[in-house]
This record gives C-alpha cells, sequence and structure tokens, in this order.
C-alpha cells in the first residue's frame, strides 16, 4: 500500500528533489504540497512549487501556501544558498506556472485531508516547522489522524546556520519544540545524515545522461546549488538534504536510526535552534524521536536519479 504524504516545504533546491522522489514513486501517495517561509518567503516558495510540478508535470496535487513567518519573531532567509527566488539557477521565465495553487491556505487544506481521507497520513516536513506546529495547536482533534512526522532539520552536532542551530529548527525553535513534544512518532534526518548524500560531479553526469528538459533542469538546479554551496560554506559538493525524508519512507532500510531524546534549544543565548540529541541517554529524558545516523549514499541516489528518469520520461 502507498504511504499517504503531504509534503510541507520551503522550496529551495533539495525540497524540489524531494517533490520529484514523492511524485514519481509508487510507495508514496501525495495527496498534497503545503509551503512555508524558510528558503524564501513563503510567495516565493508557492511559486517554486508550482513551477516544479509544472516542469515535473505532476498534476492533480494541490499546492497550498502557509504561514509567512515562524511562531514568534521575524522569518530568516536562506537567500544566501537558494538565491533571490529561492529556487535560483534555471530560467523559469515570467509566465504564470501551468500548475495553480489551491484556493485554499494550507492549514484548511490539510485540516480537510485529515477529516477525509481514509487512513492516516504522514507529514513530511523539510522546511521550519511553522505549519505542521499551527497545524498541531490548532487542531488536536485531528492529531491521531496523523501517522507520523518525518522532518529534515537539526543535528546531532554542529548546526549549519549558528555553531549550534539548523536552519529549520533555527527558523521556528518553537514550532520544532511543539513537534518534538506532540506525542506522534516523529523520524528526525538532521546535518549529520543529510551531509552524508554529497551531489558530487559523478551524480550530476548521471543525471544529465538521463537527457530530457527535466533531467538539465535538475543539473542547473544542482550547479547553482554547488556554486552556493562552495561560496558560503566551502563544500566541494553539495548535501541535497530534504530527499532523505521520503528515500527514508520508500525504502526504510536505506538510513539506519536510533531512538533517542530530542530537545531545542529555546533560550539559548548562543544556542537558541539547537537540537540536543542524547545519543547515550546521560539526561534521563524519554525518547520522543527516531534518529537518522547512517545512509545507504549509492542506494538513495538510485532512488533520486530514478525518479528524475520516471518522471523526465512521461
Ligand atoms: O539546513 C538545510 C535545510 O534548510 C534544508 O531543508 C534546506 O532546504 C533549507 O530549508
Ligand atoms: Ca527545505
Amino acid at each position: 500500500m502507498a504511504v499517504p504524504v503531504i509534503l510541507d516545504c520551503d522550496p529551495g533546491h533539495d525540497d524540489a528533489f524531494n517533490i520529484l522522489l514523492a511524485a514519481a514513486h509508487p510507495a508514496i501517495d501525495l495527496l498534497a504540497i503545503t509551503t512555508v517561509a524558510g528558503n524564501q518567503t513563503v510567495e516565493s516558495t508557492t511559486l517554486n512549487a508550482r513551477r516544479v510540478c509544472t516542469v515535473a508535470g505532476i498534476e492533480g496535487v494541490p499546492i497550498a501556501p502557509g504561514r509567512d513567518r515562524p511562531l514568534h519573531g521575524a522569518p530568516l532567509a536562506g537567500e544566501n544558498i537558494h538565491g533571490d527566488s529561492g529556487l535560483d539557477g534555471p530560467g523559469f521565465g515570467d509566465d504564470e506556472p501551468r500548475v495553480p495553487r489551491d484556493p485554499r491556505d494550507a492549514l484548511t487544506l490539510v485540516r480537510d485531508i485529515l477529516r477525509t481521507h481514509p487512513a492516516p497520513v504522514t507529514l513530511v516536513a523539510t522546511g521550519p516547522l511553522s505549519n505542521v506546529a499551527t497545524l498541531l495547536l490548532a487542531h488536536p482533534e485531528l492529531s491521531h489522524r496523523i501517522e507520523r512526522i518525518v522532518l529534515m532539520g537539526g543535528s546531532t552536532g554542529r548546526g549549519n546556520t549558528t555553531p549550534a542551530a539548523e536552519f529549520n529548527i533555527l527558523c521556528d525553535p518553537e514550532a520544532a519544540d511543539i513537534v518534538f513534544s506532540c506525542g506522534r512518532p516523529v523520524t528526525m534526518f538532521g546535518l549529520n545524515a543529510t551531509h552524508q548524500v554529497r551531489a558530487t560531479p559523478e551524480i550530476v553526469s548521471r543525471i544529465a545522461s538521463l537527457g530530457t528538459p527535466l533531467a538539465r533542469l535538475c543539473v542547473e538546479l544542482l550547479t547553482y546549488f554547488a556554486g552556493t554551496y562552495r561560496e558560503v560554506y566551502g563544500f566541494e559538493t553539495p548535501p541535497l538534504h530534504d530527499p532523505l525524508t521520503v528515500a527514508h519512507l520508500i525504502d526504510p532500510s536505506l538510513i539506519s536510526l536510533v531512538r533517542a531524546p530530542v530537545t531545542v534549544e529555546l533560550a539559548g543565548a548562543h544556542t537558541r535552534g539547537a537540537t540536543l540529541v542524547d545519543l547515550d541517554g546521560v539526561t534521563g529524558r524519554p525518547a520522543n524521536a527516531e534518529v537518522g545516523m547512517e545512509v545507504d549514499v549509492p542506494g538513495f541516489w538510485d532512488l533520486m536519479i530514478e525518479a528524475v528518469r520516471v518522471l523526465g520520461d512521461r
């Protein structure tokens, strides 16, 4: 049975690949895409989700915008990595993407799906957790309709936006705290896992050799992403963070997991947004999440590249 999934994202180059993976693989039933402010404004991330679905021929998946800011404070932005559009690199032009946005906002769309879908739904979050937290706060009566929450965010070690905090969590630490405390099963893929999946020149040339317009778009996205990751972080090759979430749902054997207590730092003057993952059980806190650790990197890329092939050949 395909896993019913709602993607909540902030496309974003790596979010875009996660949309492709979710739409292409038969193990996933992509029910909806909701967008959030993160890598760019929610207007831009919504437009980018529509652009990706239009180019990839992903039809009939409702796309709805969510929060334009975190639960508290002002939004951060990721233009240093994803560019002014949030999806710089390819020339999408100024035409309106063919795929429309849904008339509802994200909260209403997800509420309607959770109320009506015949089975509990998996929420996959690859941006700040503002929308997911808002849903949990606004509709506690629907919590049991959430099968689990699989998210890209945090780290068992260093951050990438401050030395302590990863971008998605730092954008909205209060939202992350609500998610990790919500009581539904949470699976976290942090930088310790996502930094293992680098888009190397070999990977890029495997995608290029598919020879389709979608493959060319993916190469343009990865080429831009590699440039900013080299410039900002000095990385030789960029990590494709977000698709670890859907890859895990497709094949749970791809990434090892450990159960551990995860605490989000809210008050630290220098550590706000850190995810403190108690791998050694020294805090005595109960485990509240599964945490991704070791990735089968070739297996991940085989899945990801096959998704680009399948959609590109349609
Ligand atoms: O820190 C990496 C995360 O921040 C990814 O989800 C990327 O898309 C950005 O949102
Ligand atoms: Ca993202």
